[in-house]
């Protein structure tokens, strides 16, 4: 495999482990340490080249294994999403998302009374775990390209977009896989 990036990222997987947990595994929501490991070794030994598009972020599924999938991102500076979800309307999606080079900013909800947003750098090397109910948006906030690779259980079909402000958190828009990224 030719990795598009140096193998930075710490926590890596053996083909054994991966492929274990791949023929192990009940359709359902992995837990998030299976996610960011899984994340790790993606990430690590990726075969497709990312491109960059100016028009928004590149996104391609790389792999779609039992339980799980993956997705590999393409961020150009400015470039970033909506708050969002990762179920819309049905079968929530736990996630976790290694940087692959480049930087990232993720902005995550913290729910309550009056919700807020939490700032989270994410350098290459960096895994973050999303949980199946968390809403947040991800944005390259710095001035070069970023990559980054994704790993959904079970899998990504939607995401609701949401709008945030001082009424608190209201639901937008319903995203689909293969129709709207
Ligand atoms: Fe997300």
């Amino acid at each position: 495999m030719n990795p598009v990036a140096p193998a930075r990222l710490g926590r890596t997987l053996g083909d054994g482990a991966v492929r274990s947990a791949a023929a192990g595994a009940a359709p359902g929501v992995l837990e998030s340490a299976r996610l960011e490991a899984l994340a790790g070794f993606y990430a690590a030994n990726l075969t497709l080249r990312p491109r960059f598009t100016k028009g928004s972020r590149w996104a391609r599924r790389v792999l779609a294994g039992p339980g799980h999938e993956a997705w590999l991102l393409a961020w150009l500076p400015g470039q970033g999403t909506d708050l969002h979800d990762h179920g819309g309307v049905a079968r929530p999606a736990a996630g976790a998302v290694a940087v692959v080079s480049g930087r990232l900013t993720e902005y995550t909800v913290e729910p309550g009374d009056f919700p807020g947003l939490r700032r989270t750098a994410l350098e290459a090397g960096g895994i973050a775990t999303v949980d199946d109910r968390t809403v947040h948006a991800m944005r390259n906030d710095s001035d070069e390209p970023a990559v980054s690779l994704h790993v959904y259980s079970p899998g990504l079909e939607a995401m609701r977009t949401y709008l945030l402000d001082e009424t608190g958190l209201a639901p937008a828009k319903i995203l689909r896989a293969g129709a709207d990224w």
